[in-house]
């Protein structure tokens, strides 16, 4: 298993090409399923959770094609659909990626079948998929649960519907807004998830014909058509990969520009580096994040986009785990995500923490050792960790990184980083 080995204490300065983002590029995929003509997708991320979304999207029948990939410009994704072989999404394929489920919808509504293996347990919480059934079951679905799958049947189509969710979903948002895009009538979908990735995906869905009022609200309204019909569209940036190349400048007392890298999806991020003494300004190409080092502890609380990201959580406990005070961070999305707290204690973080709160009083460096990524973001705040500290890390368990950073070595090298794979 492949193992990351880094040694801290330089300053970081140049810039980075920000990549397609991971949790636009896989909904994306997934909505070739709408139509039996071809989408084109540029700008995909080479990631390990594509080559599984593409993989799952390939057993249901749909012809891929990708290339050609540049640097900096991801691949090019071509899609056909016409001839899907199979409605079935297995347990082998959706429990190595939750995000599987959102083949759900789609399938759903364009076949009045689909069956889709429960995602089960992950690393950061229960994570459950009622929200998906609700609206699905909400638009006429009959839902059966079936040896650890879920079977959803509509023979005569999807109707529209006013879904009111209870929580803010991005899973379940994307599913019921693929749905909503065929079903007959009206959707109306209210408490609906805003993050970017979300516009993405209806920005995509509405060059494939799609009716879709709202985007970028809580309030969704489809009026749903009879077909879909082939497109193109290039993935938006990685607002996460942005946000966590940002605080490798800030840890490190560097300055990185982030080709590409949108402010406007990243205010509460920013908001946050700021009030912790980074110094962020908007360039022609993207943005720039400057550090002196010196860093102060702050609050932060996740939230629904335009909230602070769950996603940057882990980025921003490595950061404050060297500032000066003390941070509180609550996490408001999922149960269980301080995973990386063990092990940034090894490396000298000082991290209480109580329920869904952790308290980090600010120390004055970190040290290297040898540590174990869990998750993504997880593993990807043991990276900013080890930028840092003092010393020689290793980083064990680094197939999560792949599943969402693309050429972080290259990019993080290119920068002054001394990181190198081990096989
Ligand atoms: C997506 C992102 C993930 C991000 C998360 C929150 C992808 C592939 N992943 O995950 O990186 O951290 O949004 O921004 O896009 N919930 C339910 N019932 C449901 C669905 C969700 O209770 O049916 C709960 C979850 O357990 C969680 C909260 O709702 O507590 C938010 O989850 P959700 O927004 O659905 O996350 P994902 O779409 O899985």
């Amino acid at each position: 298993m492949d193992k990351l080995r880094i040694t801290g204490g330089v300053p970081l300065k140049g810039e980075i090409i920000i990549s397609g983002a991971k949790n636009a590029a896989l909904k994306l995929l997934a909505a070739s399923l709408l139509t039996e003509e071809t989408l084109t997708l540029y700008n995909v991320p080479q990631l390990a959770d594509v080559n599984m979304m593409a993989k799952l999207l390939e057993q249901h029948g749909v012809a891929i094609e990708s290339g050609p990939c540049k640097v900096g410009q991801g691949c090019t994704y071509t899609l056909n659909a016409a001839n899907i072989t199979s409605l079935v999404a297995p347990y082998e394929l959706v429990s190595k990626m939750r995000a599987s489920v959102v083949v759900l919808g789609p399938l759903l509504t364009r076949f009045g079948d689909a069956k889709v293996s429960l995602p089960g347990g992950c690393a950061i919480g229960t994570r459950p998929i009622d929200m998906h059934l609700y609206a699905l079951s909400a638009m006429g679905a009959e839902i059966r649960l079936e040896e650890g799958y879920v079977h959803a049947l509509a023979p005569n189509g999807l109707h529209g519907a006013e879904i009111q969710f209870d929580k803010v979903s991005v899973g379940a948002t994307e599913n019921a807004l693929m749905a909503a895009t065929l079903a007959k009538g009206t959707t109306i979908i209210n408490n609906a998830a805003r993050e970017p990735e979300i516009g993405d995906l209806a920005h995509c869905l509405v060059s494939m014909g799609a009716k879709i009022e709202g985007i970028g609200t809580d309030r969704l309204v489809v009026k749903g058509v009879d077909r879909l019909h082939g497109a193109e569209h290039r993935v938006l940036p990685d607002r996460i990969e942005t946000g966590t190349y940002m605080a490798a400048a800030a840890i490190t007392g560097g300055d990185i520009e982030l080709i590409g890298g949108d402010v406007s999806q990243l205010e509460a991020v920013i908001e946050k580096f700021e009030e912790a003494g980074v110094t962020i300004t908007s360039t022609a190409r993207g943005l720039r994040a400057t550090s002196n080092g010196k860093l102060k502890g702050i609050d932060i609380q996740t939230q629904p986009h335009p909230g602070f990201p769950t996603d940057m959580q882990a980025q921003f406990m490595a950061m404050l785990a060297v500032a000066d005070g003390s941070s509180l961070i609550t996490e408001n999305i999922f149960e269980n995500r301080f995973m990386h707290v063990p092990e940034l204690a090894r490396m000298g973080a000082k991290v209480v923490v109580h329920g869904h709160s952790a308290m980090i009083r600010g120390a004055e460096k970190l040290t290297a050792a040898e540590v174990m990524a869990t998750d993504l973001r997880a593993s990807v705040s043991l990276v900013l960790a080890a930028l840092a500290a003092k010393g020689e890390t290793t980083i064990n368990r680094i197939y999560h990184l792949d599943r969402g950073y693309e050429m972080l070595e290259e990019k993080l090298g290119a920068c002054g980083a001394r990181i190198e794979r081990i096989h």
